[in-house]
């Protein structure tokens, strides 16, 4: 017995294992119920009495030593395997790039930023305001009459029901805000939502954008405004456009006139675009009327100036050649991936 136990006790010894598979087959060799061990204790039942005690402990010493061995060798091998996923898990720097889609700024944006740019080279500073706005820099102060039509509920959306508060009509409203803190010369632009209460069709909204131009200073002119706004047409349609200004009224500016400018899209001889008028209206503007350089505390006898308005729908339909304006505001991923611009 004594001779049997020491042979298995060098087995387990002498044993290591390369593979857990191998570890494994060496446990069930010793220790599973048919196993080496298992039958040496099935011996025991059978040992004189007298020697029972030291064959007993030796017994359990050799299963203590096999499961001990056993147990130590497993996890060197189960850390190693480890440690192999471990290196699997490092980053493959040579696989090819996956490039997420960039997006594109929205049509409007990109004509604004280009408005904006053109303005900006030659000194013009952006300015912007509330769209709620009250009367007084709505209306009163550009010198609508009280009964003017553009207050009524059918043109201006009123908050709360309270006279006083409307969303802006236009951005002719920053300008007023812009005067009444600031000292001549002003050369400013305007850029923002605006709201009208108008039927949506494909060609109007209750919403959209302007961008609203200002220029005060001592002896400004209408030939300086039209030579501003010649700069601004070449700019934005390309170097051969013509303009042509014809009289028009706004209470804000006296005398006023509305822009046409050549038609980009057939060069004269008329197309649908321009309604085969070789023309296309584009912005209202004119000289500012005194009363409302005297609202704004601007000494309408020493200073002039002339302020210009636009729609930025109309003027991105025109560039891209959009027919329905409701285009802008669906947000259709079709439509809105053919834009693309550097601003
Ligand atoms: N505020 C005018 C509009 O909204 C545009 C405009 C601005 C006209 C400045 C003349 C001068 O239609």
């Amino acid at each position: 017995m004594l001779e049997k136990i020491k042979a298995v006790l060098e087995e387990i010894e002498a044993f290591d294992a390369k593979t857990l598979e191998e570890a494994e087959a060496f446990r069930v060799r010793m220790l599973a119920k048919k196993g080496l061990i298992s039958a040496l204790f099935n011996d025991f039942k059978t040992v004189d009495p007298a020697h029972r005690k030291a064959i007993g402990q030796q017994l359990n010493e050799l299963k203590q030593t096999a499961t001990e061995k056993i147990r130590t060798i497993k996890s060197r091998l189960e850390a190693e395997a480890g440690q192999g996923a471990e290196d699997k898990k490092q980053p493959d720097m040579s696989m090819p790039a996956v490039f997420d889609p960039v997006g594109s700024r929205h049509p409007l944006s990109i004509i604004r930023n280009k408005i904006n740019t053109i303005f900006e080279k030659i000194g013009f500073v952006v300015s912007e305001g509330p769209e709620i706005e009250d009367d007084w820099h709505n209306f009163s102060a550009l010198n609508f009459p009280e009964d003017h039509p553009a207050r009524d509920m059918q043109d201006t959306f009123f908050v709360e029901k309270n006279p006083d508060i409307a969303l802006r009509t236009h951005t002719s409203s920053v300008q007023v805000r812009v005067m009444e803190t600031q000292k001549p010369p002003i050369r400013t632009i305007s850029p923002g939502r605006v709201f009208r209460n108008e039927a949506i069709s494909a060609r109007a909204h209750c919403i959209f954008h302007q961008v609203e131009g200002l220029y005060i200073d001592e002896g400004v002119s209408f030939a300086d405004m039209k030579q501003c706004l010649l700069y601004f047409a070449r700019e934005m349609f390309g170097a051969g456009t013509e303009i042509r200004l014809r009289p028009s009224f706004f209470p804000f500016t006296e005398p006023s006139a509305e822009m046409d400018v050549s038609c980009s899209i057939c060069g004269g001889p008329g197309c649908t675009v321009c309604k085969y008028s070789g023309w296309i209206e584009v912005l209202g503007c004119g000289m500012v009327d005194p009363n409302v350089l005297d609202n704004c505390h601007i000494d309408s006898r020493k200073y002039t100036g002339f302020a210009f308005g636009m729609g930025i729908e109309r003027i991105a339909m025109i560039i891209y050649q959009i027919k329905d304006l409701r285009m802008f505001f669906e947000n259709d991923l079709r439509f809105l991936r053919q834009f693309t611009s550097a601003m």
